[in-house]
């Protein structure tokens, strides 16, 4: 028996005692569907491009086309990814629990629930999603927001009355996180028995401050990756392996 199969029993032990059970997932969950994580070294979409440029307010300000391009190569690239055993296990996990387990992802892609999760608490948006760069004015004057569905196409898409574009509904850097979103993240890592980190650096707060929650209020925190990540120290034990391989074993 390896080191490894010795902690998976441990933790599988705690999971099977557990009345509640915390899943928090970054990047490095949806790699082997396919989809790049950020920080890994060479295949990491901020070793390739600067996160100044689009991932925030003011590069999209600068270069909407660029910026809206790229999220649209994105979401064809994810669109085209299938969850993998990862997300499967997770979602059987969840449906033979019912109650049981809360899942918060860092991630914009949609394979939770493509792999059928239901309630996924999402941190930083969904990349699919459409919103409004600046507020609608019709809503300044008490009217209905206008639907970005009436957007006129281009790149990005803009409203045809007053030419405000459509950006995409991820959180970017220097914006606040959903609010009902973060609390209930919040609530699920102060009252989860157990919490499995999978697959994030652990570099980007609040996400990251999470797991630290969770260990003060007394649950039992592992940590899923093949690599070290910035909150190693936070964890009771480290599971080097990945996500697609070692979710099955956990929670199979
Ligand atoms: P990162 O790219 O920072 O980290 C990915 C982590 O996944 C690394 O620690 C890898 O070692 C690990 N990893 C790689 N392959 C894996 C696999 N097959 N199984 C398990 N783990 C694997 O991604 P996040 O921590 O998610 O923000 O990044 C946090 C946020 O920074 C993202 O949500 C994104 C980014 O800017 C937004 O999109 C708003």
């Amino acid at each position: 028996m390896t080191t490894v199969d010795v902690l998976l029993g441990t933790v599988r032990e705690w999971i099977a005692g557990a009345g509640r059970l915390c899943v928090l997932t970054g990047a490095g969950m949806s790699a082997e569907s396919g989809v790049p994580t950020f920080r890994d070294a060479l295949t990491g979409l901020w070793a390739r491009y600067d996160p100044q440029q689009l991932a925030t307010e003011e590069g999209f300000r600068a270069n909407p086309q660029l910026v809206w391009d790229w999220y649209a190569l994105r979401r064809t690239g994810v669109s085209r990814a299938q969850p993998n055993l990862g997300h499967v296990a997770i979602a059987q996990w969840e449906a033979a629990h019912p109650g049981g387990l809360t899942l918060v992802t860092q991630n914009v892609d949609d394979l939770h629930q493509r792999a059928g999760s239901c309630e996924v608490i999402c941190l930083h948006g969904a990349i699919f999603e459409d919103r409004w760069l600046d507020d609608c004015r019709r809503r300044a004057r008490g009217e209905p927001s206008c639907d970005t569905q009436w957007a006129r196409p281009g790149s990005p898409p803009r409203c045809g009355e007053c030419g405000n574009p459509v950006r995409p509904g991820v959180v970017w850097f220097g914006e606040a996180l959903p609010q009902h979103a973060l609390a209930a993240a919040q609530r699920a890592a102060a009252e989860c028995d157990v919490m499995l980190v999978v697959g994030t650096s652990g570099a980007v707060h609040p996400a990251a401050g999470l797991p630290v929650l969770a260990r003060r209020a007394g649950a039992r925190v592992a940590i899923v990756n093949p690599g070290p990540s910035e909150i190693d120290d936070a964890a009771d034990v480290l599971l080097r392996g990945t996500a697609a391989e070692l979710l099955p074993k956990l929670l199979g």
